[in-house]
């Protein structure tokens, strides 16, 4: 195992990093110079801990589900977070709340009623999870959210990942788990020379760093640290073993071209609301492409329906 320890005096492993500065790397956080290209050991766990934590205070990033421990809350913005950036989910988890505040009232909601608060976020197969979860929560575990990512894990649209953040952020718990932001994190700092880096090879040091007394602001520092990393050096998640680059078609306006023309050809006719709904993306972009499919001539609306131009 590549691993190195905080105990580890002699393995001393090539950095894959270019040896000359590189400025860009040494402004990264306050106290990364120490581990910059020219500094070939990677950090003990405890100087790594008092690094990840020296970053958190001072570039912490406000977030309204942070502010909370009702697992509610946490359940709604962890599966909101799965696939859509910060940013947005900030913008629609708001709203999201005001409408449907607890188990009961989402679990009555109809997909109706919660498909429209949902657009913008994309992927809508997620709000259907949500409310089948909610669904769960209310008949099988009489309200309450169960604590343990065992469980958390058989519900729809929840992977390990999910459910462990979830205990982590809801019920402070130290679970020890990988997201793609604390995988950024630990092969920048312990595989320098590594790649095809396992999770297996990961877990141990993220067990060994993890807060026991806090670990819901130990896995919040460790995520702003991984998402700072993502714009300041090369991803070194392309160091993992699990990367999987996204081809460029993938999630293009091409593919959902592509994809709605495929759509009108075998339904005839669809409104715009059918294909926001049956592409899965956010409704201003495919209201963009449908126009622009509308002005070069592929397609036209024949009253509130889209159909192909024959
Ligand atoms: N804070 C709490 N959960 C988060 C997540 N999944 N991603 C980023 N920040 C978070």
């Amino acid at each position: 195992m590549r691993v190195i320890t905080s105990h580890s005096t002699t393995s001393k492993p090539p950095s894959s990093r270019p040896s000359r500065k590189n400025s860009r790397q040494e402004n990264l956080i306050p106290g990364e110079t120490r581990y910059s290209a020219d500094n070939k050991n990677p950090p003990g766990i405890e100087e790594f801990r008092q690094m990840v934590l020296a970053f958190y205070r001072d570039h912490k990033r406000p977030m309204a589900w942070r502010e909370t421990t009702d697992p509610y809350r946490i359940l709604v913005s962890e599966i909101m977070l799965q696939q859509t950036q910060v940013e947005r989910v900030s913008l629609k988890y708001p709203e999201f709340i005001t409408r449907f505040p607890d188990f009961p009232a989402l679990s009555h909601a109809s997909l109706a009623d919660i498909l429209p608060v949902w657009q913008g976020l994309g992927y809508n197969r997620r709000a259907i999870a949500l409310q089948k979860c909610a669904v769960r929560v209310m008949e099988d575990f009489a309200g309450c959210l169960p604590c343990d990512v065992d469980t958390l894990a058989t519900f729809p649209g929840i992977g390990r990942a999910t459910a462990s953040s979830v205990v982590a952020f809801a019920f402070n718990l130290p679970v020890v788990f990988i997201e793609t932001n604390i995988r950024r994190v630990f092969i920048h700092f312990f595989f320098r020379d590594g790649d095809k880096v396992s999770d297996e090879e990961i877990l141990p040091l993220v067990e060994r760093s993890l807060d026991r007394e806090n670990p819901r602001e130990w896995y919040w520092a460790l995520m702003d640290l991984g998402t700072s990393l993502k714009k300041s050096v090369p991803n070194p998640n392309r160091r993992s073993v699990h990367y999987t680059k996204q081809s460029a078609f993938e999630g293009s306006d091409r593919k959902i071209r592509g994809e709605i023309l495929r759509l009108l050809v075998a339904q005839n006719r669809m409104t715009a609301v059918q294909i926001i709904h049956a592409c899965e993306k956010d409704t201003e972009r495919v209201t963009k492409i449908l126009g622009a499919l509308e002005s070069e001539g592929f397609i036209r609306k024949n009253g509130k329906y889209f159909e192909i131009v024959s």
